[in-house]
């Protein structure tokens, strides 16, 4: 039987992967409960049992289990006994003297405790790549057991493997992977990323393991379709970051002749991409509906807005349901400004809809995509949104973030030494480049004529897997 070769594309949202024979190239089937089932939400939920579920059901397993449930929370003892001084008001008077440290201090034991959830049927991991460039992030702890962030990742990526050794009939151990032109701006930050996938991949069983740019991979996809002598850049815009390259293509007869006569002119990327936007629309839309802008006590205090921030950061949003936090809220709606705001506030922390809320939010982003305008619905008990959302709003909301991306394609034409009359054709992959914003402000710089969609989310794995037949 024929070897294959293996690309492979681990997506912030999205992973896919596919396989070559030397005659033909094709993505594998990853998750049938996932539409297109060529792509795998890359969703991770860990049970309590320690059941492993990956792909959509991962997200489906959190929603049933996860929501909507009375959460426990208890002190717990961490077994650690600090000795400290019994506190005490400093003394500022004159008559103060430092004490005599040579006689016994009156000190007590403290016990450290903690409040944790008793009863969380699992834990759901979300945009995984993202924190393989996050220094302070090396794991976490999951019903007592450590997993380290490689390991977490060596979960999705083994789902992956198991597809490409099925196909093949034996273990595939060499890999091409895509990685993002930048992980992060921080070359540390970024080469730690590198790092990582690299481990997290010897660990789902690949061995050899070379990493190519994304979006060059998604200009191979497309430059070995064709037979012309041009100038292309790929502008790949997925849920963690905006990749972008400019790269030439000769004429010569065959794919390997042309691709050995291939020349990247630039390469640039930004770590701003659909996760961003869904942070935008929730900052703009539904902070203030949660009481962000409200005032509360006879101080007339703005809400603090750490409480807002951890809606954003959705899968540590039970952390804040401890007793302490439920009371202050409770006794905050009694005298705020907007009452229904907080007691909803209240109830997104103590029901955790944080997750239902953010899919919602892209869901919606989603739509707008293909309609004018459209509504954020959002009903939970104390929870009660309709909220319309128009492109022009959308648009607006999602402005910074639009010019990041832009200044990175102009930092790829400006490094290729080109004006955008220099370039034959604009290729656009990756599912935020769906967004008609998105189109708008490539088509004002190339003209319409000039720019193709690929395949929304397997343009990059199919031009993996032929690097991987032509190296
Ligand atoms: N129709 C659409 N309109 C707008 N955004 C969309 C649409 N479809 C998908 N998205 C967004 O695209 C992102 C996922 O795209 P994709 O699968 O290309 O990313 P990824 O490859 O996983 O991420 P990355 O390449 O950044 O690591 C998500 O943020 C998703 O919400
Ligand atoms: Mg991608």
């Amino acid at each position: 039987m024929t070897k294959l070769c293996c690309g492979l594309d681990f997506g912030t949202t999205n992973s896919s992967v596919a396989v070559s024979d030397g005659t033909r190239t094709w993505v594998l089937e990853l998750d049938e409960t996932n539409s297109p089932s060529t792509s795998l939400p890359s969703l991770l939920y860990i049970t309590r049992e320690g059941e492993e579920i990956i792909g959509r059901p991962a997200a489906n397993a959190f929603i049933e289990r996860n929501v909507d449930r009375e959460v426990l929370t208890e002190r717990v003892s961490l077994d650690i006994t600090i000795e400290g001084y019994v506190g005490a008001e400093p003394d500022k008077s004159e008559s103060y003297r430092p004490p005599d440290l040579s006689l016994p201090q009156l000190t007590e034991a403290v016990h450290a405790t903690a409040t944790v959830e008793v009863n969380s049927p699992g834990r759901l991991f979300q945009s995984l790549k993202t924190f393989l460039r996050n220094r302070a992030f090396r794991g976490t702890e999951v019903f007592g057991h450590n997993y380290q962030i490689e390991a977490l990742t060596a979960m999705i990526l083994k789902r992956m493997k198991d597809a490409v050794d099925k196909v093949a009939g034996e273990p595939v151990t060499k890999a091409v992977f895509g990685r993002p032109v930048r992980f992060s701006d921080n070359r540390k930050e970024d080469e730690l990323a590198e790092r990582r996938l690299r481990v997290a991949a010897g660990l789902a069983g690949f061995e050899e393991v070379v990493f190519f740019y994304e979006p060059v991979a998604a200009c191979v996809e497309y430059a070995v379709t064709t037979q012309r002598k041009q100038r292309l850049m790929v502008v790949d815009i997925g849920g963690g970051t905006c990749d972008v390259c400019v790269m030439e293509f000769g004429s010569a007869y065959g794919t390997m002749e042309r691709l050995a006569e291939s020349k990247i002119l630039a390469v640039s990327g930004v770590a701003v991409a659909g996760d961003a936007i869904d942070r935008a629309i929730v900052r703009g839309k539904l902070f203030p509906l949660f009481g962000s802008q409200s005032r509360y006590g006879p101080s007339n205090l703005p809400v603090p807005q750490f409480l807002f921030n951890t809606i954003l950061d959705w899968q540590n949003l039970y952390k804040l349901n401890t007793e302490e936090t439920i009371n202050w809220l409770i006794a905050m709606e009694v005298s705020s400004t907007q009452p229904e705001a907080i007691r909803a506030l209240r109830c997104l922390i103590q029901r955790n809809f944080g997750y239902p809320l953010v899919r919602e939010v892209e869901a919606a982003k989603k739509r707008l995509s293909f309609e004018p305008e459209t509504l954020i619905d959002l009903h939970y008990e104390a929870i009660q949104i309709t909220e319309r959302l128009e492109r022009e709003e959308f648009r607006h909301l999602i402005d910074r973030t639009l010019r990041k991306m832009l200044v990175s394609i102009e930092e790829a034409e400006t490094k290729a030494g080109l004006t955008p009359g220099d370039i034959d054709c604009v290729l656009t992959t990756g599912g935020t480049s769906l967004i008609p914003a998105v189109q708008q402000m490539l088509v004002d710089r190339y003209g319409e004529d000039r720019i193709r969609h690929r395949d929304t989310f397997t343009s990059v794995a199919t031009g993996l897997a032929i690097v991987a037949q032509y190296s």
